[in-house]
C-alpha cells in the first residue's frame, strides 16, 4: 500500500519554481494549475534575486516565496547546497526553472535528476547559453522559439521535452523576436509541465518519452 505524506495527502504533483525576474512563465504555470489544467500544487517559488517581479507573482497567487541571494554566499557550491535543502523542503516532484539564470552545480542537478526541467528561449541544439534572440537575428536564422528539456550536467543540452517554433521576420529586433518566443514558452511550459504532473513524461536514459515513446 502506498503511504502518501500528509502534505501529499491527495496524491497530487508537488512542483517548485525557480526564478530570478519577471516570472511570466512561472505566471504563466500557477494560471494553469488554478484552472485546473495542470492536475499539480505549485507549494513554492525560490528566487536567487530580492527584487525579482516573479516573487510578487507567486505571493499574489498564495504561493509561498522565499529569496535566495546569491550574493551572500561565498561560493557557488555554498549557495547551491543552502538551494538544495531549501527545495528539499518543499518535497517536490517536479522542480521548474524558469528564467532561473544560475548554472547549477553537478550535484544540485544529480540530487533533482529526472524531476528537474527549465525552459530556454531557443531551438536548442541552436543558441544555448545568453543572448539567444540577438543571436539568431544576427545569423539571419528563418527560425527561431524555445525548448523545454529535461536538466542534465550539459549546459542547455539535456533530453528535449517540447519546441515551440516561430517565423523570424525581416524587420525583427530582439524585442519584437523575444515577445513573440514568450507567447510560445508561455503555451509549451505549461503543457510540459501537465504532462509531468500527469505522470506521464519522464526521461529514460539520454530522451524524454511521453507515455512510454520516445519524444525525439
Ligand atoms: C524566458 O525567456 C526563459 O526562456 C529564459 O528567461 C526568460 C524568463 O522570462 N531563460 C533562460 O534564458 C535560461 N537560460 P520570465 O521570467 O518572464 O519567465
Amino acid at each position: 500500500m502506498q503511504v502518501l505524506s500528509s502534505d501529499n495527502i491527495n496524491g497530487r504533483c508537488r512542483i517548485v519554481v525557480l526564478i530570478s525576474g519577471n516570472g511570466s512563465n512561472l505566471q504563466a504555470i500557477i494560471d494553469h494549475c488554478s484552472d485546473g489544467e495542470i492536475p499539480a500544487e505549485l507549494v513554492g517559488v525560490v528566487s536567487n534575486v530580492p527584487s525579482a517581479f516573479g516573487l510578487e507573482r507567486a505571493r499574489l497567487a498564495g504561493i509561498e516565496a522565499r529569496c535566495l541571494n546569491h550574493r551572500e554566499f561565498i561560493s557557488r557550491a555554498a549557495f547551491d547546497e543552502a538551494l538544495t535543502t531549501l527545495v528539499e523542503d518543499f518535497r517536490p516532484d517536479l522542480v521548474a526553472l524558469a528564467g532561473f539564470m544560475r548554472i547549477l552545480s553537478p550535484a544540485f542537478v544529480d540530487q533533482f535528476a529526472g524531476r528537474l526541467i527549465n525552459i530556454h528561449p531557443s531551438l536548442l541544439p541552436c543558441y544555448p547559453g545568453l543572448d539567444t534572440h540577438r543571436r539568431a537575428i544576427a545569423d539571419g536564422a528563418r527560425e527561431h522559439g524555445a525548448t523545454v528539456h529535461f536538466v542534465t550536467q550539459d549546459l542547455d543540452a539535456g533530453p528535449v521535452i517540447i519546441q515551440g517554433r516561430v517565423e523570424v521576420l525581416e524587420d525583427d529586433s530582439e524585442h519584437t523576436l523575444a515577445a513573440r518566443v514568450h507567447e510560445v514558452e508561455h503555451r509549451i511550459y505549461p503543457e510540459a509541465v501537465r504532462w509531468f504532473a500527469s505522470g506521464r513524461l519522464r526521461v529514460e536514459g539520454d530522451v524524454a518519452t511521453l507515455d512510454g515513446q520516445p519524444l525525439t
